[in-house]
C-alpha cells in the first residue's frame, strides 16, 4: 500500500489502480487512477467510502493490516457510484455489526446495487448532522450533484478534515509524479464540469468550516495552501476562463484542415497571443480537448464538411462541450469543403444554443486547401483573437 500520512488516527487503506484501461470506460488515465478509503482509529471505528471492485482484494488486506482484528463499527458512504461503493456488501457481511451511514438517496439506492438488507443497520443522515465516534466528530453535508444526487461531503470537526468525495479529485495513481492542476482539471470538465452551479453551492457551505486538509475521494490529499485548489475550483464551477489564449480542435480527413489549423496557430503565435493550444480530435485525447475548452478564454473549431455536416469527432467534441454547460467564451470558426462547405453553419448552430458565446468573424472558409485568399482571412481572424 502507498504509504500516505494523514494524522495518527486517521489513515489512509485506498488502492492505486494502474492497469484500468479506460476509467468509467471513457477516460484514458496514463498514470492510473486511485479509489481512495480511510479509516477513522476510535472509540467507534470508521470506514470512509469502499473502492471499486477491481481492487477489493487488495483493499481488504490494508483494512485488515490497520484493523488488526478490531472490528468495523461505521461505514460512511459519501457516494454510490461503483469505484467507490461496489464494496458496501463484502464489508457488510465481513462485519456484521457494522453500521452504514448515508442520506434517504444514499439507501434507496443500496439495494439497487446490492442483494442487502441494510433496514435495521442504517444510519440516516441530513445536512448538518453529527456522528460522533469518541474523540472525532463527523458532520455531515450535502453535495447532490457533485457528483451524482446523493453525494455527500463529511467534515471531522476535531482535526478540521473535510473529506470532499469527488470534489478535488483528480486523474493519476498517488504514486505518480505529476502536478495536480492539469490531471485535477481534466478530471473535473469531464466529470463534474456538468454541475458549475453545484460545485458552487459546496463551496459556499466549505466556506464557512475551517478546514486544514482535503481528503477527496480520487488523487492526492491536499494539505497545504488549501486556498489555490480551492481558487481553481472556483473558477471551474463559474465557468470562468482560468488562462487568457487560444484553443484550436480541428478535425480533418485528409490533413487540409489540420494543415490550416497549425498554420493559425502559427500565426496567432506570430501575432503575439498569450497562450496557443491545438489539439487533433481525431487522435488526441477527447477529454483533454474538452478540458482545454473549458481552461482558454478563446476557442477555434476547424472542421470538414462531411456528408453534409460535420466530421464526426468534431460533432462528437461539440456535444461534450454542450454536455459539460460550455460558456462565456469568445468563438471563431475554420471550415472545409471541396464542393459544399457546410461546417461553419453546423457549428455555429451548436454554439448559438449555449450561453455567452460570442462569435468572432470573420468564418475561414477553405475549398479543400489553403490557398492565398484563405490566408488572407485567417490574418485577419487571427488579428481580432489576440
Ligand atoms: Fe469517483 Fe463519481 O465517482
Amino acid at each position: 500500500m502507498k504509504d500516505v500520512t494523514i494524522t495518527d488516527s486517521i489513515l489512509y487503506v485506498g488502492v492505486d489502480d494502474r492497469t484500468i484501461d479506460l476509467f468509467e470506460s471513457q477516460y484514458v488515465v496514463p498514470n492510473g487512477i486511485s479509489y481512495n478509503s480511510y479509516i477513522i482509529l476510535d472509540e467507534k471505528i470508521t470506514v470512509m467510502d469502499t473502492v471499486d471492485a477491481r481492487k477489493a482484494d487488495e483493499w481488504i488486506s490494508n483494512l485488515e493490516a490497520v484493523l488488526v482484528g478490531r472490528q468495523v463499527d461505521y461505514l460512511v458512504v459519501s457516494h454510490m457510484e461503483p469505484d467507490h461503493a461496489a464494496n458496501i456488501q463484502r464489508l457488510a457481511q465481513k462485519y456484521p455489526n457494522m453500521k452504514l451511514v448515508g442520506n434517504a438517496k444514499t439507501f434507496a439506492m443500496i439495494p439497487q446495487f446490492f442483494d442487502l438488507d441494510v433496514s435495521n443497520r442504517s444510519v440516516v443522515v441530513k445536512e448538518g448532522d453529527t456522528l460522533n465516534l469518541g474523540k472525532h466528530t463527523l458532520q455531515f453535508f450535502m453535495a447532490p450533484m457533485v457528483h451524482w444526487p446523493e453525494v455527500m461531503v463529511t467534515y471531522e470537526q476535531t482535526e478540521k478534515i473535510l473529506f470532499s468525495a469527488d470534489g478535488f479529485g483528480k486523474f493519476g495513481a498517488l504514486d505518480a509524479e505529476e502536478a495536480w492542476t492539469c490531471e485535477a482539471r481534466r478530471y473535473y470538465f469531464n466529470i463534474v464540469g456538468k454541475y458549475g452551479a453545484q460545485v458552487q453551492a459546496l463551496l459556499n457551505k466549505a466556506a464557512t468550516l475551517d478546514i486544514q486538509m482535503i481528503c477527496p475521494l480520487h488523487g492526492p490529499i491536499l494539505k497545504e495552501d488549501l486556498g489555490y485548489y480551492i481558487e481553481k475550483y472556483d473558477i471551474w464551477s463559474k465557468y470562468e476562463p482560468e488562462d487568457e489564449g487560444v484553443f484550436i480542435a480541428y478535425a480533418s480527413i485528409h490533413g487540409n484542415t489540420a494543415k490550416a489549423a497549425k498554420k493559425f496557430a502559427e500565426m496567432l503565435e506570430e501575432k503575439g497571443a498569450k497562450r496557443v493550444a491545438i489539439a487533433d480530435l481525431s487522435r488526441d485525447d477527447m477529454a483533454e480537448a474538452v478540458e482545454d475548452a473549458f481552461r482558454h478564454d478563446k476557442l477555434v473549431v476547424a472542421s470538414s464538411t462531411y456528408d453534409g455536416g460535420l466530421f464526426p469527432c468534431m460533432e462528437d467534441f461539440l456535444a461534450h462541450l454542450r454536455a459539460k454547460n460550455y460558456q462565456k467564451r469568445t468563438v471563431a470558426f475554420m471550415e472545409n469543403g471541396s464542393w459544399a462547405p457546410m461546417a461553419a453553419k453546423k457549428m455555429k448552430e451548436v454554439f448559438e444554443g449555449m450561453k455567452d458565446i460570442s462569435i468572432c468573424e470573420p468564418v475561414v472558409t477553405i475549398k479543400s486547401t489553403m490557398k492565398e485568399d484563405t490566408i488572407k482571412v485567417m490574418e485577419e481572424l487571427a488579428e481580432k483573437l489576440v
